[in-house]
């Protein structure tokens, strides 16, 4: 599995994700669209970004009952995205589902099916909220590790995480000898703001952690020259260029 930057394109419209792309001349990078922008530009502004050469990580988090979740993902799979995602916290059987809708979906397509990932926790869930609001017993990082491993006998590709559970993840995997991909936000070049971030790595470090793909907002958007932070990423992130 090659690593590879995603370009987080928090953009509130396709008009100004378009002009961004647009400042990237002919690189075509690997980008996310989550769901600000999906819900007010709907799935043909997904078609018509991956109809342009973009790969795209379509990061709506389902979470419902697997009957739902199947015939959603049966429609996403024919918007032409290369990644999706579900939350572990639906269960086996939803993500199972999840991944027979993309199957179905891709073959109806006659387009190959997209890497399917999951959420384990979200970063803005602590130990306090685990403990107190949720009723789970379990410390964070048991729970990280159980939900993967869910997400792993549903036959899931991989989850979100930190870089620092990204090495978590690689261990216990790689000891049980099952692939397993790990895609992580929270990615900062030394220089930059930490905006909301709480626990951050530089694309360097996040390589060395073991991370198969990072997820770079901010630092590269509001990069005075997208094209270098970006270039900069991907040098540090893979030691590719
Ligand atoms: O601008 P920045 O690099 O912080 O953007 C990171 C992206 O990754 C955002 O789209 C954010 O929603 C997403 N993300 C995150 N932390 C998670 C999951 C997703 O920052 N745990």
């Amino acid at each position: 599995m090659a690593k590879d930057v995603i370009i987080a394109c928090d953009f509130s419209s396709e008009e100004d994700t378009s002009a961004f792309l647009g400042r990237l001349g002919d690189r075509k990078p690997f980008i996310k669209i989550g769901m600000e922008l999906f819900y007010s530009a709907g799935p043909d502004m997904v078609r018509r970004i991956a109809g342009r050469g973009y790969k795209i990580f379509l990061d709506l988090k389902l979470h419902d009952i697997p009957n739902t979740v199947k015939k959603a993902m049966a429609n996403i799979a024919g918007l032409g995205v290369s990644m999706c995602n579900v939350h572990a916290s639906g269960g086996i059987k939803m993500m199972s589902a999840a991944r027979e809708g993309l199957i179905e979906g891709a073959e109806r397509a006659g387009a190959p099916s997209p890497l399917l990932i999951a959420v384990t926790q979200l970063t803005s869930t602590d130990d306090d909220m685990l403990r107190n609001e949720l009723l789970i017993g379990a410390s964070m990082n048991e729970t990280i590790l159980k939900y993967a491993d869910n997400a792993s006998s549903a036959g899931l590709d991989g989850v979100v995480c930190s870089p620092l559970e990204s090495k978590m993840l690689h261990e216990h995997f790689t000891a049980k000898n099952v692939p397993f991909i790990t895609v992580t936000p929270g990615i900062r070049f030394r220089e930059n703001d930490v905006n909301d971030q709480k626990r951050v790595t530089t694309p360097g470090e996040a390589g060395m952690l073991g991370s198969d793909y990072i997820v770079v907002g901010r630092p590269i958007t509001t990069a005075a020259d997208p094209c270098e932070a970006y270039d900069r990423c991907v040098r540090d992130f893979t030691g590719r260029l």
